[in-house]
Formats: structure tokens, C-alpha cells, sequence
């Protein structure tokens, strides 16, 4: 047990040994990687921590071949051969339901679907949120699809207006742009809502790839991709992908034998509780990151045109709901920072203090204010697992996927400091499995890694 510890600390040592030279540069107030790491075995000597053998990725970059994933593709997302491993390790089967309560583009409704387990996803984007409902809604009928398709008639001038909040002129070319209007009149015109699911959510396929934007992972203009653009290409991307979703369709409803039920409900999971009759026997989720993705933001384009926003203060009340990302509003911030901390874990305190001078000794910072930034994201995670706990079954495992952060240089073990509020709230910590290292968006040098938490709500 000991060496067995004393080889995981060296792991680790190793894993972030060529970080030291920024260690040293920071001083006194950077706590390691790995002195964290030391610290959670000693107050955790029960949860197992290892590092990942089977590497099958976690990023949605995996899912761009696979069946009804590729119909989006979501950086955020996960990957569903990593779905599919946690469902066999839990043991789950056809009498089981699974929740993912940050569900975004579906893809544990879409795996827990194909391998005949039932689920529930909660996302609170509503654009985010239709594309969940198109890809766990397979019962359509094909052929309809195709007939829906065949009837649009695009030779007509549109007459519907681009979203007025959005920079539509400097994104998109002149000749584009009305193409991209012609294509959203005529899905409007689908009066089947089931059949137009679909069609919207290749009308919200086009609009990046047809644009003069880029996202990688978050939105700006891209002045060479706007050189290879010509009118023509939103109706090819649009009828492309209805053919996508189209052989897909047919492609899960005659090869997938047995699928799981899916449901989905478009809340925040920070205050939704799930009726009563849906019970819950396993939990696989990742939710935001602490780092500054912005996930309105970044897909303002979708939400814009798809009508789930007529301005920047509807993405701005969108973004305040959500598990903190440090784009929130000034405003949500200051009646925040005036009411009473309801966490307190001494490694929270550390880093807020940690953060302070170094707000003072850096230039250009966004913002002043980090440290309750860095608190309101955490007690975002506390409500939504304590909302967790009252709604999942006694016995239910949880996998949650998080990252760790450098904000300001200070180093935030985001997933050991989870996992202590996980135990405070009622469930057993069982493992950490430390998954592929990624790098700071601010710092490269810097490797931050991916872990897997694995806790249970006693039974
Ligand atoms: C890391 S992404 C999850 C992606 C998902 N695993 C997939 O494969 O598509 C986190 C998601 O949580 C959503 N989210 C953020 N705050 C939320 C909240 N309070 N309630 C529900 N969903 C939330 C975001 O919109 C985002 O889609």
C-alpha cells in the first residue's frame, strides 16, 4: 500500500515535473499539482487514485464518425466509447436509468440509448437543448424526412430577417447570408414539430461552417476561411446533413435492437428537482470547467438564429444561470459577493487568498473580481450535487468528469476539491482516475490534467 502510494506520488511527480521553472517563478503562494494530490491521500486513504490504463479519450472528438453524435459537433462533449465504459463497469442494463445533468449535445442519452439503458439529461441551454431532443428522438420516419426535404423550395427570396443583435454583416457574405435565410424560412415552415427538430438542427449545423467565424474552442472571425466561402455552400452543408441525420435514423432504427428511453428536460440543475417517478440509478456527467470558456458566448450564432435569444442581455441572464464561467455579469456578481459564503473548505481559502496579490501584481486582468468568482463556482457545484443527492436512488454511482484550472497562475485542483464536497454532502468518494493531461489556455508550459471522480450515494 505504501509503495503503492509512494510510486502514484512519483507519477505524479513526474507527470508535472517540467512545470517547476513557473513554480519557482510564482513563489510562496503556489501550491503543486502534486503536494495536493499527497495531501487528498492522506485525508482520503480509501479512494483509490490511478491513472487511466484503457486511454480511450474523453473529448467529443471521438464521436465525429459515430452515429447521431456526428449530427453536432460539441467540443465540450465527451466521448461515447468513454459512456459505454462506465456503463459496463457500473453494470448497468435495460433496468436502469442513468441522469447526466449537464446532458449539452446528449452524449450519454445518446450512448445509454444504443446500449438499451434508460436516461435523463438536463441542460439549461436552450439551443444546446434542442439538439439533446433531436438526437435522442429516433422513432421518425425516414422517408418523411426525406418528403419534408424534397417540398422546401429554395428558388424564393426569404422574407425573415437575420438575428438584429448579432454582427450578421461582418459574419456572413452577402450572397450567403440570403441563402442562410432562405434555408431557416423554410424550415419554419415545417409544421410537424417532430419532423422539425431535425431540420432545425441541421439549419444550426450551417451556420458556423457557412460563416467567416471559426471556433476553436471559442468564437472569432477568420479572414482565410471567409476566402474559400461561395453562395451555394449553406444549401450543400444543409442538405448533406439532413441526409446524415436520415441514414443515421435508419441506420439505429433497424441495427439498434433494444434502445433505452430517453427524457430530457431544458432546467438548471442547480434548483431542478426530477419527479419523483423517475428514478435514478447511476450518475456520468461533466459539467463546466473552472476556466474561462464562455459557453454562450461561443455559441451566440446558434442561440442567436434559433431564436432562443433577441438580445445580448438574454445571453447575458442565460450565462447567469449557468455553472459559473467568468464572463458573468458584473451585476450578478456584486449581489452574489454580499451574501454569506455557504462553503467553507480550507484548500478554497487558500487559493482565494493565493489569487489576491496576484490580481494586483498582473496587468490587463478582465476582471477584479476572481476570488468570489473562484467561490460562486464551487458553490455552483455544491447545489447541483446536493439537488443530485435528493433525486438519485440510495446506491446510485456517480462519474464525473472535471479538469483542474490555473487562474491568475495559481493552481485550483478542481476535481480534488469536488470530490471533498461530494463527501461533505453525503456520498462516499470511491476513485480518482487521472485521465489525459491538456494544457493551460494562458500558461502552454503548463500541463493541467482530466480525472475521473467516482462516488456513491450510501445505501
Ligand atoms: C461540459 S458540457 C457537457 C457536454 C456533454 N457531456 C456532451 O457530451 O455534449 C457542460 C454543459 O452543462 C451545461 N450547463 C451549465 N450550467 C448548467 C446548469 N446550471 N444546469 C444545467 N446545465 C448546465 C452547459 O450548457 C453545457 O452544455
Amino acid at each position: 500500500m505504501v509503495n503503492n502510494m509512494n510510486s502514484l506520488v512519483s507519477d505524479a511527480e513526474s507527470f508535472y515535473s517540467h512545470n517547476y521553472a513557473l513554480w519557482e517563478g510564482i513563489g510562496y503562494h503556489f501550491k503543486t499539482p502534486d503536494t495536493y494530490l499527497h495531501e487528498f491521500k492522506l485525508r482520503f486513504p480509501d479512494v483509490k487514485i490511478s491513472h487511466r490504463l484503457l486511454n480511450r479519450g474523453l473529448n467529443f472528438a471521438n464521436n465525429k464518425q459515430r452515429p447521431i453524435h456526428r449530427w453536432t459537433s460539441y467540443l465540450e462533449g465527451f466521448s461515447e466509447s468513454f459512456v459505454y465504459d462506465i456503463i459496463e463497469q457500473f453494470g448497468l442494463s435495460s433496468d436502469h436509468r442513468i441522469l447526466d445533468p449537464f446532458a449539452g449535445s446528449g452524449t450519454v442519452n445518446v450512448a445509454a440509448m444504443m446500449k438499451g439503458v434508460d436516461s435523463v439529461g438536463i441542460e439549461i441551454n436552450p439551443t444546446i437543448f434542442r439538439v439533446l431532443l433531436a438526437k435522442t428522438s429516433w422513432d421518425a420516419n425516414p422517408r418523411e424526412i426525406q418528403h419534408q426535404y424534397d417540398a422546401m423550395n429554395f428558388s424564393k427570396k426569404a422574407s425573415t430577417e437575420p438575428p438584429a443583435f448579432l454582427e450578421t454583416e461582418r459574419q456572413f457574405q452577402p450572397e450567403i447570408l440570403e441563402n442562410i435565410l432562405r434555408i431557416k424560412e423554410r424550415v419554419g415552415l415545417v409544421d410537424n414539430p417532430r419532423l422539425r427538430c431535425y431540420f432545425e438542427l441541421a439549419f444550426a449545423s450551417i451556420l458556423l461552417p457557412s460563416s467567416n467565424l471559426r471556433r476553436s474552442p471559442s468564437i472569432g472571425y477568420d479572414k482565410k476561411k471567409s476566402k474559400n466561402l461561395y453562395p451555394k455552400l449553406p444549401f450543400q452543408l444543409f442538405e448533406e446533413k439532413v441526409k446524415e441525420i436520415i441514414s443515421d435514423l435508419r441506420f439505429v432504427q433497424t441495427k439498434v435492437e433494444k434502445q433505452g428511453k430517453s427524457i430530457s428536460f431544458c432546467e438548471d440543475s442547480k434548483a431542478f428537482a426530477l419527479p419523483e417517478d423517475i428514478a435514478v440509478d447511476a450518475v456520468i456527467t461533466s459539467p463546466p470547467y473552472l476556466n474561462s470558456f464562455d459557453y454562450v458566448g461561443n455559441y451566440k450564432l446558434e442561440i442567436g438564429w434559433m431564436e432562443d435569444a433577441a438580445s445580448t442581455k438574454d445571453l447575458s441572464k442565460l450565462r447567469d444561470r449557468m455553472v459559473l464561467c467568468d464572463n458573468v455579469s458584473r451585476s450578478m456578481m456584486k449581489s452574489y459577493a454580499e451574501q454569506t459564503p455557504l462553503l467553507s473548505i480550507d484548500w478554497l481559502d487558500y487559493i482565494i487568498a493565493a489569487s489576491k496579490p496576484r490580481m494586483r501584481e498582473r496587468i490587463g486582468i478582465r476582471r477584479k473580481d476572481y476570488p468570489i468568482l473562484l467561490r460562486k463556482y464551487f458553490e455552483d457545484i455544491h447545489m447541483v450535487l446536493s439537488n443530485m443527492y435528493e433525486s438519485i436512488n440510495d446506491g446510485a454511482r456517480v462519474a464525473w468528469v472535471v479538469g483542474d484550472s490555473l487562474i491568475l497562475d495559481v493552481y485550483v485542483p478542481t476535481d480534488l476539491i469536488t470530490m471533498m464536497i461530494a463527501q461533505r454532502i453525503g456520498y462516499r468518494p470511491t476513485g480518482i482516475e487521472i485521465d489525459r493531461t491538456r494544457r493551460s489556455g494562458i500558461r502552454r508550459t503548463f500541463a493541467l490534467r482530466e480525472s475521473i471522480l467516482y462516488f456513491q450515494k450510501e445505501a
